[in-house]
Order: structure tokens, then C-alpha cells, then sequence
């Protein structure tokens, strides 16, 4: 565990950062591409550790890979062809890795375990129990519901319709990488504002269509693709908001996903009073991708709920970090999923804003910030949580004194060289 005193030079700031590959759609590409029979390419994979659990997890189904400067090479005999692993899987810190994995695993002939950290271990993973089960699949976690979780063998899946009540991106992902080894059609619905990268990819390949508020799933075999990743707008959210913090300071982020699912705390900034300037520019499988400019201007609270709240989740925790040098309430609702994050988010964000001099209530399902227009700094742990770490960091922009964040390397699980990127951003004119 390490700690990372941070205080910027002051004064306006103006970048172009280039931001590593997205997170969610690297475990997505290791996926499908492990998927289909042959060889697919990657560029832009994420250079985080979760991308690396998904890739090794990968390997031990018989998975293998080539690397070039530019890209990935991923060859494997397919779905059907995928071999007995001799040890369990280790996901890590990844419940993305372990949730997708289990759709994906969930018609094999053969068992598989799967396993993560200490923060994984506690998270729930009975929620795939009922959609995988619909489809005959067989599973069974720890008696609490968290991992391990062992996927047991099953002579082939049925198609099934699944409403999932859990606004959860990973469960519908993990619901449909099964469907598509099913016998007949399957169909998934789910409350709004969730990263629909998964349907965008299947719809392109033609795996599946939308139907008025469900997605259908055809059976069918992943094609070998080439996929060109864009940079993660959830990482870039960090520069976003340095931005937004310090007035009349400037960050541009080119060739990132704007996935509607993916940026709702870009929405959130600019009823905030941020300037923000979005454009697409090509897609990638069907999903847009573009450039975003944010520049700081005065901030004033705002209320987050619903689709709105789903599609900034991994952002939350970050903005209550710029609530706090906002005027006036910030509150957040519907949030509730942020408990089983990789720390529960509610409580881990409060304490944080607290620990640097600010006003933080947890709620029930989510949390209000009193936004004072500044933070002190302090000392602040990371509760190991990567989005965290990284928010205390971000408050470092506009606190008055310096902040020190116990447990700071948690960033290297999404980002392995923020701080260095976030201190040359400092520091730029
Ligand atoms: C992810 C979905 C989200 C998000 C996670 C990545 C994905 O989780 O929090 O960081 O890639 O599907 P849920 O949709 O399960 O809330």
C-alpha cells in the first residue's frame, strides 16, 4: 500500500491528454474475441490491472495472445473449443471480469471456479443465479451470495426472457454472452441509463436487435473482428473534473467514448455550470466516439437521480469531490448499487469528502454534499476502491493545503499512471 501527497502549482491549467483504452470495453473485446474462432485484433486495449485479471483468465481457458506495439493479437478455437481450466479463475478486483466470465462460462461441459480479492469476495454475485438459471445454466456462490462463485456443467442453454431489476450493465452482459450459446432467441430488459455497449456490438454482428424497451438476443457465433478502442471516458471523467474545479482552466480529451451510458457526469457538469463541448466522430462497432472539451466556470449544486444516476456511477464519488466546490446542495439518488462497489461508495465517499473539510451525508440510497467552494485537504483513505483514490486526488486541484491518500496505488486497477498524468495536466499552460 502506498501514499501519494499531492498539491498542484496554482493557476489555470490547458490540455490535450490522450487517455488509455476503456475499461469496459477492453473486457468486452478480451471477451468476445475469446469468443469467436480465429484470430481478432485489439488496439487501445486498457492498460489497467483488471484488464490484465480478464486476459489471464482468459489464457487459462486456452486463450492466446501476440503482442505488436500497436496491438493485441487474440487467437482462440472459440467459445465451444475453450479448455477445462486446471486452477480456479482469479478475477482480482474485478467483478466486471468475474460477472461477464460467468455468462460466458455458464453452457460449458466442464466446472469452473471463480475467485477475487478481498473486496470482490464480499460483493454480490447471486444476482446472476436467476437470469443464467433461466437459461439453464448452473450456479452457485458462497451461502452469503459473494464468491466463489463455481459454474457447474450443463448439457447445452434454452432462450429465456429476463427483466433485471438491477441497473447493472455487468448482468445484462453476462445474460446475453449466454443467450447467444443458447437454443432459440432470449430476451432482456432492464431499468434505463446503463452502458449499452454489449447490445451496439451484438446488434452489429447481428446477435441481437431492440425491441421497444428490451433487447433480443439471436444465438449465434462472435465473429473475428478488429477492434480500434477508444480512450475511457470514465478515467478522462478525472481530468473533466480538475477542470471544472479550477475556473478558466481547460482539458480536452479526443477519441473517447460517448456512449449515452457512459457520460452521464458529463450532463451533471454542465447543469453544474461547467462548459462542456461534445462531438462524435466515428463509432466503433456501432458505439459513438468523439472528442469532449470541459473549461471551469462558477458551480452550483445539482440533484442526480435515475437513468441520470445510472449512467454516471463510477463518476459519483468524483462528484461529490466537485459538489464541494460548488454553491449550494448537491444530492444524489437511486444509487443504491454504489454500496457493493469496490467499497461501498456511499460511506467511503462521505468520509472522504469529510476527511478534506467538507459537508457529506450518507443516504440510504446515496448521499448530499454541502458545497462550501472549497475543501481544506487532510489526510484520506482509499479504502482500496480505485475511483476513490483517484477523487481524492482530483480534490488536490482546488483544496487549500495538501492531500494525502493512504492506499493510493488502488488506481493502478483502472489507471496505473493517473497521478503522473494528473501532475503534468497541473502543470500545463
Ligand atoms: C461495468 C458496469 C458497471 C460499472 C463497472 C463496469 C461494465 O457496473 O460500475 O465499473 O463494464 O459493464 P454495473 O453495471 O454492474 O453497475
Amino acid at each position: 500500500m502506498t501514499t501519494r501527497e499531492l498539491f498542484p502549482p496554482s493557476g489555470d491549467f490547458a490540455a490535450t491528454v490522450s487517455l488509455p483504452g476503456d475499461k469496459s470495453l477492453s473486457h468486452r473485446s478480451l471477451m468476445f474475441s475469446a469468443m469467436a474462432q480465429g484470430t481478432s485484433k485489439i488496439s487501445g486495449l486498457g492498460t489497467g490491472h483488471d484488464i490484465k485479471t480478464t486476459a489471464a483468465a482468459l489464457s487459462q481457458l486456452g486463450v492466446e495472445y501476440s503482442a505488436s506495439d500497436r496491438s493485441v493479437a487474440v487467437t482462440s478455437s472459440g467459445v465451444t473449443g475453450l479448455t477445462a481450466p486446471s486452477d480456479a479463475l482469479d478475477c482480482g478486483n474485478s467483478g466486471t471480469t468475474m460477472r461477464l466470465l460467468t455468462g460466458m462460462l455458464s453452457s460449458q461441459q466442464f466446472a469452473t471456479t471463480l475467485t477475487g480479492d478481498r473486496s470482490l469476495s464480499k460483493r454480490p454475485m447471486d444476482r446472476l443465479i436467476e437470469p443464467l438459471g433461466l437459461l439453464g445454466a448452473s450456479l452457485s456462490t458462497s451461502a452469503d451470495g459473494t464468491p466463489p462463485v463455481t459454474i457447474l456443467p450443463v448439457d447445452g442453454l434454452r432462450g429465456g426472457e429476463v427483466v433485471i431489476k438491477t441497473p447493472s450493465a455487468q448482468l445484462r452482459t453476462a445474460f446475453e454472452l449466454a443467450a447467444i450459446q443458447a437454443e432459440g432467441d432470449s430476451v432482456v430488459s432492464s431499468p434505463p441509463g446503463y452502458r449499452d455497449h454489449s447490445e451496439r456490438w451484438l446488434e452489429t454482428v447481428g446477435l441481437g436487435e431492440r425491441k421497444d424497451d428490451t433487447f433480443v438476443v439471436h444465438p449465434g457465433s462472435i465473429p473475428t473482428t478488429d477492434y480500434d478502442l477508444p480512450g475511457d471516458a470514465s478515467s478522462a471523467a478525472f481530468l473533466w473534473a480538475a477542470a471544472a474545479i479550477r475556473e478558466g482552466s481547460e482539458i480536452t480529451t479526443p477519441n473517447i467514448t460517448l456512449n449515452a451510458g457512459r457520460i452521464g457526469f458529463l450532463e451533471a457538469l454542465e447543469r453544474m455550470g461547467a462548459e462542456v463541448d461534445a462531438s462524435v466522430d466515428r463509432a466503433i462497432l456501432g458505439d459513438p466516439v468523439g472528442s469532449v472539451r470541459v473549461r471551469g466556470a462558477g458551480l452550483r449544486g445539482v440533484h442526480i437521480e435515475g437513468a441520470l444516476t445510472i449512467a454516471s456511477l463510477d463518476e459519483l464519488p468524483l462528484l461529490a469531490i466537485v459538489a464541494c466546490f460548488a454553491e449550494g446542495i448537491t444530492t444524489v439518488g437511486d444509487a443504491t448499487e454504489l454500496r457493493v462497489k469496490e467499497s461501498d461508495r456511499i460511506k467511503s465517499t462521505c468520509e472522504m469528502v469529510r476527511a478534506l473539510g467538507g459537508g457529506a451525508e450518507a443516504k440510504e440510497d446515496g448521499f448530499e454534499v454541502v458545497g462550501l467552494g472549497w475543501l481544506d485537504g487532510g489526510e484520506v483513505s482509499s479504502y482500496g476502491d480505485h475511483r476513490v483514490a483517484m477523487a481524492a486526488a482530483v480534490a488536490a486541484t482546488g483544496a487549500r493545503g495538501p492531500v494525502r491518500i493512504i492506499g493510493a496505488d488502488a488506481a493502478s486497477v483502472s489507471w496505473p499512471d493517473f497521478y503522473e498524468t494528473l501532475e503534468s495536466v497541473w502543470s500545463s499552460r
